[in-house]
């Protein structure tokens, strides 16, 4: 499974062979927060490109239901009951997967404090709910890769992929827990792939911009809102789960064996690089 040496012979019109692999075909791909939402999505098409996903949700009844509208359609999945933030739960998914599987491939760090959170001025959140919002969305990062980094390390090839938010660079007020979370995301993301690089393990996060899940967030995103948003993007429509399924998918591939510590935008051109 390793792809971290490309041989002389593995070329052909100078092209390494594994850049063009773009299979996740068999892989074992933990995806938090995997009960709804984006995770939801994400863990469907995995499963319909062929990989096993193992939906990790604290909603056990979520993950189930994804799980069994997958094996519906013929697809794999694994449903696990989790909390991100608690380091004994966390260890006890990560070692179900290796007994079940032998391995784990792939961690979507896709669970968040997010759909529930109300938007309110930086100086009326309650610390708890600060703390609660950390506790979720950074310890169950740094947790959740702590916790398969050991099998991606032995066989000497891994996949973390965090989903970050548009909501840094935007700077989007009366949300300052979510935004701080996830900007201490990407920068884990930058400083993890450095200690990950040489193992063959590569961590990237995500941008994605506001994307319209089935998960009712009328509170927060009126009609005005959203259009405000569309209005600001290149590609002038509504963003869908399926919009970040082919950035997250392709990152979890051989062919991108060379990008890490990267963030990157899906937002339909809402924000700019640079
Ligand atoms: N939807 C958007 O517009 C958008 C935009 C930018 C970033 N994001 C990010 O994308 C990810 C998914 O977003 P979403 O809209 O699907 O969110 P969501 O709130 O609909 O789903 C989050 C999922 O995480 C699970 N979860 C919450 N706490 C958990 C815990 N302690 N342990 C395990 N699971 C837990 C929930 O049960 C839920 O299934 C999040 O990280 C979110 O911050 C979403």
């Amino acid at each position: 499974m390793s792809d971290t040496i490309i041989t002389h012979t593995e070329k052909d019109s100078g092209v390494p062979a594994i850049a063009r692999d773009f299979s996740v075909t068999d892989r074992i791909v933990i995806i938090t927060g995997g009960g709804q939402g984006l995770g939801r999505e994400f863990a469907r098409q995995f499963a319909a490109a062929g990989a096993i996903p193992v939906i990790a949700d604290i909603n056990e009844k979520n993950a189930r239901a994804v799980a069994e509208e997958i094996t519906a359609a013929g697809g794999r999945a694994l449903p696990i009951a989790v909390d991100v933030s608690n380091k004994e739960s966390v260890d006890a998914m990560a070692a179900a997967v290796v007994n079940q599987f032998g391995r784990i491939d792939v961690l979507v760090n896709n669970a968040s404090i997010f759909a529930t959170l109300q938007k309110r001025p930086f100086d009326q959140i309650p610390v708890s709910e600060w703390e609660t919002v950390l506790k979720v969305n950074v310890t169950g990062v740094f947790l959740c890769t702590c916790a398969v980094i050991a099998s991606m390390r032995e066989q000497g090839w891994g996949r973390v992929v965090s989903i970050a938010s548009d909501a840094v660079p935007k700077g989007v007020a009366n949300y300052l827990h979510y935004v701080a979370s996830k900007a201490a995301v990407i920068g884990m993301t930058n400083s993890m792939a450095r200690e990950l690089g040489a193992s063959g393990i590569t961590v990237n996060a995500i941008r994605p911009g506001a994307v319209a899940t089935e998960v009712d967030r009328t509170v927060n995103h009126t009609v005005e809102a959203r259009k405000r948003i569309v209005d600001m993007q290149c590609i002038p429509r509504v963003m869908v789960p399926t919009d970040l399924v082919g950035l997250v998918m392709f990152l979890c591939t051989p062919a991108a064996a060379f990008i890490t510590g990267q963030t990157i935008a899906c937002d339909g051109g809402y924000t700019h690089s640079s």
